[in-house]
């Protein structure tokens, strides 16, 4: 995501790899339907974008009258929080965003404006900073030579940059460890297929692309050494939500003796959810399945379910990996303790 002329521009991660397009944003609206519509989509790239369509909002309004500001920034709020239900860096940006104006509050609308963009600056290069620093932890994990297989699109298209799944790869490859990656598609939305496999071939690192029912075939011949994926959100016993498909692999590692690592920054930890039972979890519309891109297999009438994600146990998690250091058979107080390290 860029500024360009005060818009906010998002390339259009729907038309990746065929087309690299941007979609410019000018108001909080436009950013919550871009969320909604996945043109921008990750954990930690929702929450950036959701900041900087605060932002923007504030932007727009600067001129206002401080009541019909801060009616404006409530609209905003509102539809930007109504966007997706399951990233909690969502609502933990927003909450971020909802702190700095409310600090500013006897200030001029423009100067409100002014700090709420400096706050979402902020947001974004924090986040680019924490996939750095669990880069560099999580690299330690990964052996020189390793094939290690992922899910979705955890990469620098889901965040502000560098990635967090794929951050953890991309440091360990500039640490010198020849890695080959094996990218599940992703069914339905197909983020492995079209964008973790363009993010990691753009970078020269070599990638396989399989099916999703393929990954017990390849572990139970060996062919995986170790899993890492990205999470929508963590709860505070570490159980992990994350893209539909997570879980079964999940327990196809363990099943086969293979680590399977969470990277996660502590913006994606919900503290106030005990366990994942409590993780709402999106149900997107029939279409995704149905078809694709227009094509439509499935017989017309046909019931369908949608889960956009899936909560994996904390048990089934052999590491957490986040900004401040690695989380081993991550629990309760584990996970509490990290937010104190
Ligand atoms: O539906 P999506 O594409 O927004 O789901 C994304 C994922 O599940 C990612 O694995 C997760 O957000 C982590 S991104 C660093």
């Amino acid at each position: 995501m860029r500024w360009r002329d005060g818009r906010l521009e998002l390339i259009d991660q729907r038309l990746l790899p065929a087309q690299v397009t941007f979609v410019a944003c000018s108001s909080a609206q436009e950013v919550a339907s871009a969320i909604r519509d996945m043109v921008v989509r990750g954990a930690p790239a929702i929450g950036c974008a959701a900041a900087c369509g605060i932002a923007l909002e504030a932007q727009r309004l600067k001129d206002a009258s401080p009541a019909a500001f801060a009616s404006g920034m409530d609209g905003a709020f509102s539809a930007l929080a109504a966007s997706r239900p399951t990233a909690v860096n969502l609502f933990w940006a927003l909450e971020r965003m909802r702190s700095t104006i409310a600090a500013a509050r006897q200030a001029r609308p423009a100067e409100i404006a002014a700090r709420a963009l400096e706050e979402a600056n902020r947001i974004v290069v924090e986040d680019v900073a924490a996939n750095r620093a669990m880069g560099a932890h999580g690299a330690v994990l990964i052996e020189d030579g390793a094939r290690v297989l992922t899910h979705c699109n955890a990469g620098a298209l889901a965040t502000a940059g560098h990635g967090t799944a794929l951050g953890v790869i991309r440091s360990a490859v500039a640490a010198g460890k020849r890695l080959s990656v094996i990218v599940d598609e992703t069914r339905p939305f197909l983020q492995g297929a079209r964008l973790t496999a363009w993010e990691l071939m753009q970078d020269g690192i070599p990638v396989t692309l399989i099916t999703d029912n393929m990954s017990g075939h390849l572990m139970s011949r060996r062919e995986v050494d170790a899993v890492i994926v990205g999470a929508d959100r963590v709860a505070a016993n570490g159980d992990v939500a994350n893209k539909i498909g997570t879980y079964m692999v999940a327990v196809l590692a363990r099943r086969h003796g293979i680590p399977f690592y969470v990277a996660a920054p502590l913006s994606t930890i919900d503290l106030k959810l005990a366990s994942g039972d409590a993780i709402p979890i999106e149900e997107r519309g029939a279409s995704e399945v149905l078809g694709h891109a227009g094509i439509e297999w499935a017989p017309k009438g046909i019931g369908v379910r949608n889960p956009a994600f899936d909560v994996t146990p904390a048990e089934l998690v052999t590491a957490l990996i986040t900004e401040k250091g690695i989380v081993r058979e991550p629990d309760q107080g584990k996970i509490a303790a990290l937010f104190s390290r």
